[in-house]
């Protein structure tokens, strides 16, 4: 079994031997731009682990690896310019750099591009892979306009909440894992099991993500702290913090009044949303939902027929997900 270190820089020395095209410079550039800042790399990982779970060949994975980094990378383009964000991986997003035509476009390349990738996977898989791959696709989709719809919802139930971050997120680890897991020879049932696990490892990663969001160490983070509270993004913090300020009058119309205020600065907006959360210990509440999505997780590892000490690199990787820091 290959250490996530060697699957990365596998993944690395692949992508810089990459020529997505030159012209117009305008299409290509911010292509570059995005997959050169590099990111964790873990969903190529990941399919590449899956592989190897199975006694796969490693190599032929690589191809459809590199599909899902590129359309991971793909949502993000378009995911910023839909969040207003202005910083990613620590450098400025695609559209603040250049615009959001050259995002959405750039982003369209990236997702033909992935495809293309998906394409050199060994022929006869490949109505499988294109399937799961599409599927996948399609559900992060309805999960963005999910999460689009809510930001303009005074509130939204809990388990809303987690379907609209188990399409938005989870399903890609899903997808990620399936994919690697039928590359490497799995029959269709374990490669659903690890679908489970990723799709459950992948709420807790976004349980994470909104964690990080209010409470990252700014040095780190390299996304715009505070993003999801000055966007109204209907978070498990916020969530949690607009059920439990029910109680406290006080507490309850001042959260209300950041939701609604239609002009803030959003430094006092951030300060002020983060001290409700605090007060109310909302990021306790979060964690607890995380673990319990990272116990499901392990729980869809037990019944593949494969030596718990093979699985334990999936383990251990989930493991490093609920304490990271980017
Ligand atoms: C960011 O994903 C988008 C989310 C689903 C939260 P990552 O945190 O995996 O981003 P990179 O690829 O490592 O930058
Ligand atoms: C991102 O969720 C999900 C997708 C990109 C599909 P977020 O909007 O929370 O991701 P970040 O925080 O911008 O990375
Ligand atoms: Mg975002
Ligand atoms: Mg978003
Ligand atoms: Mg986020």
């Amino acid at each position: 079994m290959n250490s996530i270190n060697t699957y990365q820089q596998l993944i690395e020395e692949a992508l810089k031997g990459k020529n997505y095209g030159s012209n117009p410079k305008e299409l290509y550039a911010p292509i570059e731009y995005i997959m050169s800042l590099g990111g964790k790399r873990m969903r190529p990982v990941l399919v590449l682990m899956a592989c190897e779970l199975f006694d796969g060949d490693v190599k032929k994975a690589l191809h459809p690896s590199l599909a899902i980094e590129l359309f991971h990378n793909f949502t993000l383009v378009h995911d910023d310019i839909m969040d207003k964000a202005p910083l990613r991986r620590g450098k400025q997003t695609v559209h603040a750099k250049w615009n959001d035509n050259i995002a959405i476009l750039s982003g369209d390349a990236m997702m033909v591009r992935a495809y293309q990738e998906l394409c050199k996977a060994d022929a006869a898989l490949l109505p499988v892979l294109l399937e799961i791959f599409s599927d996948t696709a399609a559900k992060v989709c309805e999960g963005q306009q999910l999460d689009m719809n809510y930001e303009a919802l005074p509130r939204v139930a809990i388990p809303s909440y987690l379907k609209m971050i188990e399409l938005k997120t989870a399903v890609l680890l899903g997808g990620a894992l399936k994919i690697g897991a039928i590359v490497g020879g799995a029959r269709e049932e374990d490669a659903q099991r690890l679908y489970d696990f990723g799709k459950h490892v992948g709420v807790a990663f976004q349980l994470q993500d909104d964690i990080l969001d209010v409470y990252a160490d700014a040095e780190k983070f390299g996304k715009q702290k505070g993003g999801d509270i000055i966007a109204n993004k209907k978070t498990y913090l916020l969530l949690k913090a607009i059920e439990m300020a029910e109680s406290n009058r006080y507490m309850k119309e001042e959260l209300q009044q950041w939701i609604a205020a239609p002009h803030f600065d959003p430094k006092d907006k951030v300060e002020a949303v983060t001290n409700i959360y605090n007060f109310l210990n909302v990021k306790e509440l979060a964690r607890t939902e995380m673990k319990k999505h990272f116990d499901l997780a392990i729980d869809c590892l037990k019944d593949i027929p494969v030596a718990a000490d093979k699985k334990q690199a999936l383990v251990a990787f989930a493991e490093s997900l609920m304490v990271r820091e980017v």
